[in-house]
């Protein structure tokens, strides 16, 4: 079994972990603050996930939300592979039993991305990419979308359990009146999919860790768009202020994120 397949294994038996216990969940606690929330299902997703990896790569690192410490730039300085894991992204919708939320398994090699898969187990969809191999919904080729203005793109953001959510006010009060529209789905992961997938011409969000973003990220990359930070600088495994799109608009969306005082 190669990395992909292990990375698609691992999130789809996270995922039916998941889909098995939405509406069921036995316990919830805060984390970094009132807003960040956590429950025995992320934590089981997640050990789930670093079975499934490590018996297949038993040398290979997992950096996972739930049990890892450390910085993410030290751990892949440290090790070949590492397994960036977010096992449960959308944590919130999920405990409000909104059914938006993924599971999210990137793999770098030497700091580079080279797999992603982001499996969202209420819609049954799987997006995947390898380095320099395109990108895939449920084995179908998948693309960015076309737009090439902001006035006719659909954005998503979040706010962020963080500090950042007036930044992010900020920005939506700028871009509302100047696109098609903008939605807030709460899950960063799975909205970069969408962004490869071209549902959205773009997503920006500030604050974020490097499990929300490593799957999406190579996926946007390999569905043709282009992937920075907020203030235009290309994407690493340590970036947390974030700005990918199809590509076409990226200027002109940071453009106005300077403008608005929107950056991170
Ligand atoms: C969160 C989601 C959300 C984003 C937050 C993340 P979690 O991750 O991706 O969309 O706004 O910044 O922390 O806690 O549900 O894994
Ligand atoms: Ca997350
Ligand atoms: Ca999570």
């Amino acid at each position: 079994m190669n990395i992909q397949q292990t990375a698609i294994d691992a999130a789809k038996q996270a995922g039916e972990l998941i889909r098995e216990r939405a509406g069921n969940i036995a316990s919830v606690e805060t984390k970094s603050s009132l807003f960040d929330l956590v429950t025995d299902v992320d934590k089981r997703a997640e050990g789930i996930i670093r079975r499934v990896v490590s018996e297949v790569y038993p040398d290979h690192c997992i950096f996972g939300e739930e049990s890892s410490d450390g910085d993410v730039g030290d751990v892949s300085s440290s090790h070949e592979y590492v397994w960036i894991v977010d096992p449960l992204d959308g944590t919130t919708n999920f405990v409000h039993g909104v059914p938006f939320y993924c599971v999210s398994i990137g793999v770098v090699h030497k700091k580079e991305l080279v797999a992603g898969g982001i499996y969202d187990p209420m819609s049954d969809e799987l997006f995947t990419a390898a380095k320099s191999e395109g990108a895939y919904l449920n084995g179908r080729l998948m693309r960015v979308s076309g737009e090439k203005r902001i006035a006719e793109s659909l954005l998503a953001s979040d706010f962020p359990a963080n500090e950042y959510r007036q930044a992010t006010v900020n920005g939506m009060l700028k871009l509302s009146p100047l696109c098609r529209n903008i939605r807030t789905a709460g899950s960063t992961a799975l909205e970069l999919a969408y962004v490869a997938a071209g549902r959205f011409s773009g997503y920006w969000e500030l604050g974020l860790k490097p499990w929300d973003l490593a799957a999406g990220v190579l996926l946007v990359q390999e569905a043709g768009g282009r992937v920075s930070d907020t203030l235009g600088n290309p994407y690493t495994i340590e970036t947390s202020h974030v700005v990918a799109t199809n590509g076409l608009i990226h200027e002109e969306l940071i453009g106005h994120l300077a403008e608005a005082n929107a950056t991170g």
